[in-house]
């Protein structure tokens, strides 16, 4: 896509692109940040779940997905208060504390992984990996894990735009909804030491702030928003190592600049292209007049190589500065997450470079890496290594 966005970027700040749902398509890295941070005439009310839910899924689960208190799709001030709620179940110190359990989850899925000539990238640990973390994180009892897999694929499947029958995930869709139901009430009568709990009690402390169909709303989120973007995070990153083994030897060499080599990932190819706002007035950006109620889509990926911002924007490299970059957003709703991607990630490239000097595309495989189909995520579906 870079060439393409690119293009965009260099042709002129802002166009309406017809392919893009006839949004206003912002590109340049210095326009996007006073954007985020205008919540008033850039509104966050179309990244519902309730906007990419298709009809056919039927009226008894959309409804599931109609709720007025949404972190994601709220301005403030209602999302300055509902980000303070969560934050308080959603500490850095609860990510911290997860550190050494996610390297023993990391280490048990590269024995398995490793113990093959050849293997899957993405199936045996970029997938797996966040989707355990979060359910632990949760509290989702051990046996429904799989399920728990099942039913988060079914809700990003129903909003892709590839799939073309989706009434058979309306199933998976209403499972998840009744077992979350249920483990919200459970945890209601007897709190554990997890983030459902966490977040049932900081809604009751506020008078039932929440509804159940809102608490529901809220956990489906952290399991959507953290499960494929770090997968990709992890693709992504090791496509750009593979592609450049130059850093990779860098890595090799000194670990201790995966961190940073962590934030050019993000940089240099990002899990989540674009994000939409809406403008709730007349206005303007960059000279290009916008009216009322249309659609502006940030291509956080074409600003991440804006060269006005990052020298040689295509160049990978490891070492480089890449503050600033806008791979997790900006301004109120930066990605509440960030901490524990950046922990999955670090801990996962840790681990597979502790125990693997030397690491290549199976036969045939570069250059046909399937990716993701959307313009919202990227990252290889599937990734054969040796
Ligand atoms: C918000 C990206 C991982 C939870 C966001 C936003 C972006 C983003 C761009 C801003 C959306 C907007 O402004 O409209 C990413 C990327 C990730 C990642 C690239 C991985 C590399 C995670 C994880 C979690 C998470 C692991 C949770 C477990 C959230 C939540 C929000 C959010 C709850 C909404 C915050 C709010 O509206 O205040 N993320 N995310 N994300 N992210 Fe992430």
């Amino acid at each position: 896509p870079h060439p393409f966005f690119s293009a965009l970027r260099e042709a002129t700040p802002v166009q309406k692109v017809e392919a893009f749902m006839g949004a206003y398509v912002v590109t340049r890295h210095e326009l996007i940040g006073p954007i985020l941070k205008d919540t008033t005439v850039f509104s966050s009310r179309m990244m519902g779940f309730e906007q990419v839910m298709p009809q056919e899924l039927g009226e008894d689960v959309l409804r599931y997905f109609r709720v007025e208190k949404a972190l994601l799709s709220s301005d403030p001030p209602l999302h300055t208060h509902m980000r303070t709620l969560v934050s308080r179940a959603f500490t850095p110190r609860r990510v911290a504390e997860l550190e050494p359990h996610l390297r023993e989850i990391t280490r048990e899925l590269l024995d398995t992984m490793l113990a093959k000539k050849e293997f899957d990238l993405v199936a045996d640990l970029a997938a797996p990996l966040p989707v355990t973390v979060i359910a632990e994180l949760l509290g989702i009892e051990p046996e429904h894990r799989l399920d728990f897999k099942r039913w988060s694929d079914a809700i990003i499947q129903a909003a892709s735009f590839t799939i073309r029958d989706k009434r058979p995930l309306a199933d998976s869709i209403r499972q998840l909804q009744t077992y979350l139901e249920s483990t919200i009430e459970q945890r209601r009568r007897i709190p554990r030491n997890d983030l459902i709990s966490a977040l049932v009690e900081a809604s009751e402390a506020e008078g039932g702030f929440l509804s159940t169909l809102e608490l529901i709303d809220f956990v489906r989120l952290l399991l959507i928003a953290g499960n494929e973007t770090t997968t990709n995070l992890i693709g992504n990153g090791m496509v750009a190592l593979l592609r450049h083994p130059s850093e990779w030897e860098r890595l090799v060499a000194d670990p201790s600049l995966i961190p940073n080599a962590i934030e050019e990932m993000l940089r240099y190819e990002g899990p989540a292209q674009s994000i939409l706002r809406m403008t709730t007035q007349d206005t303007e950006i960059a000279g290009v007049p916008i009216p009322k109620g249309a659609q502006v889509m940030l291509l956080l990926s074409a600003a991440n190589r804006d060269p006005r911002k990052f020298p040689e924007p295509d160049k990978f490299d490891v070492t480089r500065d890449a503050q600033g970059h806008l791979a997790f957003g900006h301004g109120v709703h930066f990605c509440l997450g960030a901490p524990l991607a950046r922990l999955e990630a670090k801990v996962a490239f840790e681990e597979l470079l502790r125990r693997v000097r030397r690491v290549s595309f199976a036969p045939g495989q570069e250059g046909h890496i399937a990716w993701s189909e959307t313009f919202i995520v990227r990252g290889p579906l599937s990734l054969q290594l040796r």
